[in-house]
């Protein structure tokens, strides 16, 4: 696990069209991307858009689901929160680093409170239904580090490049 407790950080990977879904899931099939990521968020406390919780197999306990249905029903070890801040504050609260893992609707409201950002762009075009939301001002942020490995692309079988980036924002606002 990369981050250290009370850190909050964002994760998620976007194509160069910024397609980030499809069909609730990822328009790719780059295990060795999705590797990085579990790896990543591994014993992390996550939070989490009702839509992108429904299309997880495994949810790890500590995630909060962000959802305005009151009685929805959720896994084990999952709870609902009826917005990010509140979500980011009671995953703060667990003591284990905080991880936002998407979807769009809820980066575009986390994105001020992270203060790191781990973003695989992937070199290619793909077909998607959801966007990256372009109110996230990355261009801003300072790049800690970069690196780029090619996969093959599950679907296609033609290899692609992702770019493993991570952001950091300088003053991230308090929940
Ligand atoms: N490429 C990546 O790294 C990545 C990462 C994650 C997800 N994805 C993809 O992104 C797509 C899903 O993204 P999405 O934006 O459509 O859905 P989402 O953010 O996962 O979930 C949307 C739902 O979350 C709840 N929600 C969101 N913002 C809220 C707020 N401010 N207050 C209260 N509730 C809020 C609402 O749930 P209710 O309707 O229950 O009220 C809303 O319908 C999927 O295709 C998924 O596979 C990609």
């Amino acid at each position: 696990m990369a981050e250290e407790a009370s850190m909050i950080a964002a994760i998620g990977a976007v194509a160069a069209n910024g397609v980030l879904g499809l069909d609730n899931w990822l328009p790719w099939d780059i295990p060795e991307e999705l590797a990085y990521f579990e790896r990543t968020v591994e014993g992390a406390a996550l939070v989490v858009g009702r839509a992108t919780y429904e299309s997880m197999d495994v949810v790890p306990p500590d995630s909060f689901v962000v959802s305005r249905q009151p009685d929805l029903r959720l896994k084990s070890g999952c709870h609902r929160v009826v917005s990010v801040e509140e979500g980011l504050r009671q995953a703060l609260a667990t003591g284990k680093p905080v991880f936002v893992i998407g979807g769009a609707s809820v980066y575009a409201a986390a994105w001020p409170y992270c203060q790191r950002f781990y973003l695989t762009r992937i070199e290619r075009e793909f077909a998607g239904d959801t966007l990256f939301p372009d109110v996230i001002p990355l261009a801003d942020w300072s790049v800690l580090s970069e690196r780029v490995e090619s996969y093959l692309e599950r679907k296609s079988g033609a290899p692609v490049a992702c770019r493993f980036i991570q952001y950091e924002q300088a003053n991230p606002r308090v929940p």
